[in-house]
């Protein structure tokens, strides 16, 4: 890649910590069925969308459920979950996340959201960073979830650049492995992120100048 056209972000865990949310809902829902629930297990639940977390944690507890029995409960997760983003503002941000976004914008690189979850556009807008975003691709329209490519591919096509001029950021396994999958430049937030192109600790870590660099 010569030059960035896109840089396509997460947002749980990523622009804000609402992946810690998403944590202490599972493990209360997980708690409720009587299921070991604790954060090594919750590494592959990150990225993943609300039905399919619930067959893992399902699985992990050699539970079976009815349809509208885990329709009922993954309803109940996302209940807990609305709950805690009802408050959230600006100073969720995470560090430096909003710096960079606004210098990919002031350079006139394209931005889109490629999350996974319904409740995206809500935060973002809690967030009050929705100006920073050109494009959001909706959960609800897309047929596989990461780590298949496809929820990066459309950001790509939403802003209209080819995805080999596209970089992916997440924090997920299952997220870098979309974005590896949809050939592009992945950045990974946090450690144990393995296929990533550049890993960095913490989001006050992300510049565009040190991107621009590693992608050289
Ligand atoms: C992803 C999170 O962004 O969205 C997952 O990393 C979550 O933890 C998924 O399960 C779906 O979110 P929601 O809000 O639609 O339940
Ligand atoms: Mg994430």
């Amino acid at each position: 890649m010569k030059e960035i056209r896109g840089v396509l972000f997460d947002l749980d865990g990523v622009i804000t910590d609402t992946a810690e949310y998403h944590f202490e809902a599972w493990k209360k829902l997980a708690e409720e069925l009587d299921i070991s629930f604790d954060r090594e297990f919750n590494e592959r639940l990150k990225g993943v969308g609300r039905m399919e977390s619930l067959e893992l944690i399902l699985n992990h507890g050699e539970k079976e459920l009815s349809e509208s029995e885990k329709e009922h409960f993954a309803s109940k997760k996302n209940d807990h979950y609305k709950t805690m983003i009802a408050n959230i503002t600006p100073n969720d941000l995470l560090p430096g996340i909003l710096e960079f976004m606004e210098e990919i914008k002031e350079a006139g690189i394209k931005t889109a959201l490629a999350s996974s979850s319904k409740n995206a556009q809500v935060v973002i807008e809690r967030l009050e960073i929705t100006h920073l975003l050109d494009e959001v691709v909706d959960a609800a329209k897309l047929e596989r979830g990461k780590p298949d490519p496809e929820i990066f591919l459309k950001a790509a096509e939403q802003i209209n650049e080819p995805e080999t001029a596209c970089v992916g950021v997440e924090d997920a396994q299952a997220g870098v492995d979309a974005i590896k999958a949809a050939g592009m430049f992945a950045v990974g937030v946090g450690s144990y992120l393995e296929k990533a192109d550049w890993i960095v600790e913490e989001t006050s870590q992300l510049e565009l100048k040190k991107l621009q660099a590693k992608i050289q």
